[in-house]
């Protein structure tokens, strides 16, 4: 069955509804979707076999992002986050960038660096060579530490030796390269970090410093790019061009100014953390490469840029590391992790790498227009109106029309939805929009 990731009106209906959808979109079974979920996916005695000092579990909102079409091929993305609009915001972007024919995207191989740090290294130029002209030994021992990785076609690529610091206080990192295939890959990389560690010391002279990953994985990069026509940008005050100007005006800013890139920066995360913590992935390794990623020039940057190109298009791309895994660690054990996978449908780790990475290109896409446009707060309060009336009371269809009272009264309080849950529910009114003036009564 060809996946769809398009299913207008998605956000009208109810939660049960919603799952049915999603599964008949994915080929998913509707009982194997509602069991993944139970309890918020983990159940106490689970999760007691993850972490130390287990009391409960912490649930957050499981949602999905449509619209999105990467390489041709649709998903509908998990994603979780406890933010209001996030999920919105990713969903209504993916279907502009879809307007002008999806995400493309590409990935480097998966290679991880292991750092060995090798400490009063006497002659350290000696060192180096000769840790180089012992390359095959060394990838040989790294491959002897993680058979299973080997056997399935992953392994050892490289060593490269490094001098850190000034003349004086010098010391010698050596880097082996390790194609950890679909895995994450921070428990075979620090097991092959601490197998080759001994005999690099024997071969500098040194001492056995620090033996792990690092997180700055810039050898397992993502890049995507989309092309999105001004028709599908314009709003109802502002023609398409203009989003466009906005647009790349609010790029520049982000790639001139430190303090804004930031910002900019987690408006993407905001779309990558969600399908990672989605997908039982680990979000600070990849908070932490992309952040040390965006600073590799010396100054921080985006990591996302959009430009204006000729027949009125915008252009964006992002790159950044992504080091996820589709087997081993939180998978094995999470009910909904596994799920998520299941939904994407994905059979690589590359291949989650570039859905991820879109997701926080769409995110990026939604911020800057929103906020070239009518500002980031309306939409927010649009969406934080439905809690709001859900609050008061506000039942089914009750609840998008209470919302939209009560931002087009501008009064988003609880006060005001349980006012016009009372008009909407006297049958005088329920049939026709309700007044400001009404809400004031
Ligand atoms: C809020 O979670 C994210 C934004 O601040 C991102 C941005 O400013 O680009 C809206």
């Amino acid at each position: 069955m060809a996946r769809t990731s398009r299913l207008p009106g998605f956000y009208k209906v109810s939660v049960e509804e919603r799952r049915a959808l999603v599964g008949e979109a994915t080929g998913a079974d509707l009982t194997d979707i509602e069991r993944s979920l139970e309890d918020g996916g983990l159940d106490a005695t689970t999760a007691d076999k993850f972490v130390e000092n287990v009391v409960g579990t912490y649930a957050l909102p499981y949602g999905v992002a449509l619209n999105v079409r990467v390489n041709g091929h649709d998903y509908v993305v998990p994603m979780v986050v406890e933010e209001p609009s996030v999920v919105a915001a990713a969903s209504n972007a993916s279907k502009m960038i879809r307007e002008g024919g999806g995400f493309i995207a590409e990935t480097d191989p998966p290679l991880m660096v292991a750092q060995v740090q090798l400490t009063n290294v006497r002659d350290r130029r000696e060192a180096m060579e000769c840790v180089l002209a012992a390359k095959e030994e060394l990838l040989a021992l790294a491959d002897g530490a993680v058979p299973g990785l080997v056997e399935r076609g992953g392994g050892s690529r490289d060593i490269e030796v490094r001098l850190v610091g000034t003349e004086e206080d010098a010391m010698l990192v050596v880097h082996v390269l390790i194609d950890c295939r679909d895995a994450m890959g921070a428990n075979l990389v620090n097991g092959a970090a601490e197998r080759i560690a001994p005999r690099l010391a024997e071969i500098t002279g040194g001492g056995i410093g620090l033996r792990i990953l690092s997180n700055l994985c810039d050898r397992r990069c993502v890049r995507v790019h989309c092309h999105v026509p001004a028709s599908a940008l314009a709003t109802d005050d502002m023609d398409g061009t203009a989003v466009i100007d906005g647009i790349v005006n609010a790029s520049r800013f982000a790639e001139l100014d430190p303090y804004r890139a930031a910002t900019h920066n987690k408006g993407i995360m905001n779309g990558v953390d969600a399908v990672v913590i989605a997908t039982g992935n680990d979000w600070r390794a990849v908070e932490a490469g992309a952040h040390a990623f965006a600073a590799r020039s010396g100054r921080y940057a985006p990591l996302a840029t959009w430009r204006r190109h000729a027949g009125d298009v915008l252009v964006g791309q992002v790159e950044l590391p992504m080091s996820l895994g589709t087997v081993g660690g939180t998978l094995r054990v999470h009910p909904a992790a596994r799920l998520s996978l299941r939904l994407l449908g994905v059979t690589n780790a590359q291949e989650l790498a570039t859905i991820a990475a879109s997701v926080g290109l769409a995110s990026n896409l939604a911020a800057l227009r929103a906020l070239a446009t009518d500002g980031i707060q309306r939409g927010h309060m649009a969406l934080h109106a439905r809690s709001v009336a859900v609050a008061a009371g506000a039942l089914g269809d009750e609840v998008e029309r209470v919302a939209t009272m009560i931002v087009e009264a501008r009064d988003i309080t609880l006060d005001a939805a349980s006012k016009a849950l009372t008009v909407l529910r006297t049958p005088r009114t329920s049939d026709r929009a309700v007044s400001r003036w009404e809400l004031d009564e």
